[in-house]
C-alpha cells in the first residue's frame, strides 16, 4: 500500500496507551542494563512488564517468525539482535528495540544504552544519534516531506563526522508494524511524500562510527556493520499533528 493511514481519535487513544507502556518498558531497560545481565534477561523482563498490562502484547513476537519481545543489538550489531545468553560487559553499547500492540495497533521505539563506563567514541555515537532523532522530532509537522526529515537526520549525523547505516530506514506504522512510507536517514530536502496530520511514522537513525555497509549474521536476524564498527539506534513512534508531533513512544 502506498497510502498514508489516518487514525481516528479512538485509535489515537489506543496508540497512546500502547506508547505509554512502551516508553515505560524502555525506561525499565535503562534501569536494568548493567554489566552482568544477559540480553535474554532483559527480554524476559520486557515481556513480563508489557503483559502485566491488560490488553497489551509484545508487538515483535511472531512478526515474520521473530521469537522475542526485544531486539537487543550490542556494539557492532545495528538492529534485530536476538536476545540470548550474551552477558553485557562494561564498555558495551546495547540498543533495546521494542514494540507494543494494543487493540491491533503497533508502536515501535528504541534506545541505546552504555553499559557501565563507555569510551569517548561510544559516548559521542550515542549523543549524536539521539540528537539526530530529536532534531527530526523538532521539525516534523503536517506538510513536511519525508526528504525533509531524512536530510535533517543526515545533516546532524554527518555534521558530527559519523555515518548513516543507509540500508536501514524508518517507516510508517499503526495497523501493521512496517508500512508506507519508508523514512530513510539520508535524502534531499523537498523530496518524497508529504505527511498528512494524524498519520503515524517511526523515525529511527541507525548510525555507525565506521563505513556504511551491513552484513547479516548466521542467526538470520541480527544485522551487523560490515566493518565491525560500533552502531547505535534511537527510534520514536510519532503521531503527526498540524503544528508538530506527539511522541507516542
Ligand atoms: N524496530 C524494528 C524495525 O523497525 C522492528 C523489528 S521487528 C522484528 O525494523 F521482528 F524484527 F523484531
Ligand atoms: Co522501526
Amino acid at each position: 500500500m502506498s497510502e498514508f493511514q489516518i487514525f481516528s481519535p479512538k485509535e489515537m487513544d489506543s496508540l497512546r496507551r500502547a506508547g505509554k507502556i512502551l516508553g515505560e518498558t524502555l525506561e525499565l531497560m535503562g534501569r536494568l542494563v548493567a554489566p552482568g545481565i544477559t540480553t535474554k534477561e532483559l527480554d524476559r523482563a520486557a515481556e513480563e512488564f508489557i503483559r502485566s498490562h491488560e490488553g497489551a502484547t509484545p508487538a515483535f513476537m511472531g512478526y515474520h517468525g521473530y521469537p522475542a519481545t526485544l531486539c537487543t543489538s550490542v556494539n557492532e550489531q545495528c538492529v534485530h539482535g536476538l536476545p540470548g545468553d550474551y552477558v553485557l560487559k562494561e564498555g558495551d553499547v546495547v540498543s533495546t528495540d521494542c514494540g507494543v500492540l494494543v487493540n491491533d495497533l503497533y508502536t515501535d521505539a528504541c534506545r541505546t544504552f552504555g553499559v557501565g563506563k563507555i569510551s569517548k567514541e561510544a559516548q559521542g555515537l550515542l549523543a549524536v544519534s539521539s540528537q539526530a532523532l530529536e532534531d527530526a522530532v523538532a521539525m516534523i509537522k503536517a506538510g513536511v516531506k519525508v526528504g525533509d526529515i531524512s536530510s535533517t537526520v543526515q545533516a546532524t549525523v554527518e555534521g558530527a563526522g559519523l555515518t548513516i547505516v543507509s540500508a536501514l530506514t524508518g517507516h510508517g506504522l499503526g495497523k501493521t508494524l512496517h508500512q508506507f512510507p519508508d523514512v530513510p536517514n539520508y535524502g534531499e530536502k523537498g523530496h518524497g511524500p508529504k505527511l498528512p496530520a494524524h498519520t503515524l511514522i517511526a523515525v529511527e537513525p541507525i548510525v555507525c562510527t565506521g563505513k556504511d555497509g551491513i552484513k547479516e549474521a548466521d542467526d538470520n536476524w541480527t544485522i551487523n556493520t560490515k566493518d565491525g564498527s560500533l552502531s547505535a539506534h534511537f527510534e520514536h513512534t510519532l503521531l503527526i499533528l498540524e503544528d508538530g508531533v506527539e511522541v507516542i513512544a
